[in-house]
């Protein structure tokens, strides 16, 4: 096999006191998903314990026992409860699904050493939808990827073999439920994945997926009906467009059964979409729902639309402020089949930004939060960071859209307005690379991204803890060790690259590495403004306004400097290098103190891996270094270019005396 196994990697338990239960696995319902779940069980016999159970359909009471229960007692479809009674192991759901998942749970249980003499355990999913996102593209590339090329597509091909299958054990072991296999940007003939052409493989991989609970999904081109079509517009009211989509539709229908329904990016980042015609995203979104709905298919709808032909000059315009101010006028007109995926932060992914204020402006409105496991502002897969913790940040704000259940986390899982349409979707970080992430712990963020979305409530710790011993090891010195860099990476990539929320200050393009002006003459609209003055955009009332897209208190915590969070301090407000920040410090000392405590933090956490080494594969051990070195690289590389420029820009000289250079 040419790739590795990750957290389903069951390797071999001496002493464990539950190797009798996998003796027997008694089937107590049917269909291709409880054939998935037992085999899931035979293959985590065979690695822990060297035995192949037996596979029954009407054993007797002992062993595992998977059964479809309607007690009442789980409170979810897709929730399940793993219990000793008597000498077994029951595994019960009221769906198959759920069985799956409390098998996979079981399994985790296992690899974390629980004994299975007293387990009792209960879950159901937080969000209703747990979905990645590839952005892999027909030809095989990946955009912003950073572990190799695609293993769906190949030079305008599907690939379907093991990988596709192994995927889809690894998605719905950590709980994902659905994902859409192309790239949000569909250029090309990608577009003809829509066309009878690719049905044939789209069928193998959704079938693939069903197996295992999951519901493929394609990201569409706007102009489809005149790329592929021969029609003149792709007007969303026009009859010959709706007619076209609608034969689409039921062509994908009859031969993908259970396809999911499409992603959607439309007048985004030079795509094609509904403004074209005069039409709003409603209108757009409105009338592809309206064609997938009959089959029980779902329109998710991006929101990442803003001008990317800004002026540098232009003061007015925000980009920050577009989500909220092109969607949030539509609450309310959107059919229930259409859920809009709202990016975390109102810019792009920046290693910090605020919340978007459009999470707290929708009240009747679809939604799914969307970030990005793909490292692409941050470190590339190259260097560490576990964005798990700042994940938690946004699913834990609170909008005060009303009185209670009001964080992102309550909307998106249907806790603040019911539904189930909404959920959890994230950039997905995979490639063919054989650890399918390139960097070894950049894994935990794709185990951490699954696991969160299912039950939000789990920490950063609790996650980072979970990874290491099923995909490392559970030696006392990697688990401590391994949490510590887990834990300290995403602050430490804070720290070294831009300060106080502003983001950008890397290289345009490829989005690696330091150049603090590479955006700021550009049309993209991310300018952070530094002058011999200081440095930061007023996003106040008295700027461009963004901050009055909160809702109280919050627009009040983000209309002055004092009051702002200061990681979030350059984000909204413009301030002079002699600022005083709330720690004391003034705002150019605190740029050079944590540059330098960033690059620091990096050598403590290549000292902490070095110590793992003895207990860890040698191709893991070596795989990470090489990594490593190149964060020892950057994070110097981010250091020495961003102090540089604010000393120059300043003539503010560092009050330890540190050579800033570069
Ligand atoms: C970013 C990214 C693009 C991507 C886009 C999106 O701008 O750089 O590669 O297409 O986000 O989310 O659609």
């Amino acid at each position: 096999m040419s790739w590795e196994q990750l957290w389903l990697n069951y390797k071999a338990k001496e002493n464990y006191g539950g190797r009798d239960f996998f003796k027997v696995i008694t089937k107590k319902a049917g269909g291709v998903i409880i054939d998935c779940a037992a085999d899931e069980l035979v293959r985590a016999a065979q690695g822990f314990f060297g035995l192949t159970p037996s596979v029954e359909e009407h054993g007797a009471d002992s062993g595992i026992i998977l059964q479809i229960t309607d007690n009442g007692k789980i409170a979810k479809a897709e929730g399940f409860r793993v219990y000793n009674k008597v000498g077994a192991v029951y595994v019960e759901s009221p769906t198959d699904k759920g069985i799956l998942y409390g098998v996979f749970a079981l399994i985790r249980c296992v690899m974390l050493n629980v004994d299975l003499h007293y387990i009792d355990i209960s879950e159901s999913p937080d969000n209703p939808i747990r979905m990645i996102n590839h952005w892999d593209d027909f030809n095989g590339n990946i955009e912003r990827g950073y572990s190799g090329r695609s293993f769906f597509f190949k030079e305008n091909d599907i690939i379907v073999n093991e990988r596709t299958k192994d995927y889809a054990r690894l998605m719905a072991s950590i709980g994902i439920n659905c994902s859409t296999v192309n790239n949000v940007n569909v250029k090309g003939v990608a577009a003809e994945l829509v066309t009878e052409k690719h049905f044939d493989k789209l069928r193998q991989i959704a079938e693939i997926f069903a197996g295992y609970g999951i519901k493929m999904f394609l990201s569409l081109n706007w102009a489809s009906p005149m790329k592929l079509g021969g029609l003149d517009t792709a007007d969303p009211l026009d009859e010959s467009v709706i007619n076209w989509w609608k034969e689409r539709v039921e062509a994908i229908y009859q031969n993908i059964p259970g396809f999911g329904g499409f992603l959607v990016k439309a007048d985004s980042e030079g795509e094609p979409g509904p403004f074209t015609y005069g039409r709003d995203h409603a209108q757009g979104a409105n009338m592809l729902a309206n064609l997938v709905k009959p089959h029980g298919g779902i329109i998710i709808w991006r929101c990442f639309v803003y001008n990317c032909k800004q002026d540098w000059r232009d003061k007015v315009t925000d980009r920050a402020k577009a989500a909220y101010d092109n969607f949030s006028p539509l609450d309310g007109k959107f059919l229930d089949n259409v859920i809009l995926q709202i990016k975390n932060g109102p810019m792009d992914f920046q290693v910090r930004e605020p919340v978007t204020p459009l999470f707290g402006a929708l009240k009747h409105t679809n939604q799914i939060l969307e970030v990005q496991i793909a490292q692409e502002y941050t470190g590339h897969q190259k260097d560490v960071c576990y964005l798990v913790p700042s994940w938690k940040e946004t699913l834990d704000f609170r909008t005060y859209m009303s009185q209670d259940h009001d964080t992102v986390g309550d909307i998106v899982s249907g806790k603040a307005f019911g539904g189930s349409n909404c959920g959890f979707a994230a950039v997905s970080n995979t490639g063919d690379e054989p650890n399918w992430t390139s960097n070894d712990l950049a894994a935990a963020n794709l185990y951490g991204f699954g696991r969160l979305a299912w039950n939000t409530g789990l920490s950063s710790e609790e996650i980072a803890y979970e990874w290491t011993v099923l995909t490392l090891s559970n030696e006392p010195q990697v688990v401590k060790n391994v949490a510590y860099i887990l834990l300290n990476s995403w602050p430490a990539y804070e720290n070294y690259t831009s300060p106080l929320g502003i983001g950008w200050m890397i290289n345009p393009g490829i989005h690696y590495g330091p150049n603090v002006d590479g955006y700021e003459y550009d049309v993209w609209g991310t300018y952070h403004r530094a002058d011999h003055k200081g440095i930061g955009v007023d996003r106040s009332s008295k700027g461009t306004g963004y901050a009055t897209q909160y809702n109280d208190p919050n627009r009040i915590m983000y209309e002055t400097p004092d009051a702002c969070p200061t990681e979030l301090l350059l984000f909204f407000h413009r301030l002079s290098y002699d600022y005083v920040l709330k720690t004391g410090k003034t705002l150019i000392q605190h740029i050079y103190d944590s540059h330098f405590d960033g690059a620091d933090a990096v050598e403590v956490m290549i000292k902490q891996w070095r110590e793992c080494k003895e207990f860890l594969p040698l191709a893991v051990y070596e795989r990470v270094m090489k990594k490593f070195d190149e964060q020892s690289l950057n994070s110097k590389n981010w250091r020495d270019t961003v102090n540089t420029y604010f000393y120059r820009k300043s003539m503010i000289n560092d009050k330890h005396g540190r050579l800033i250079h570069t």
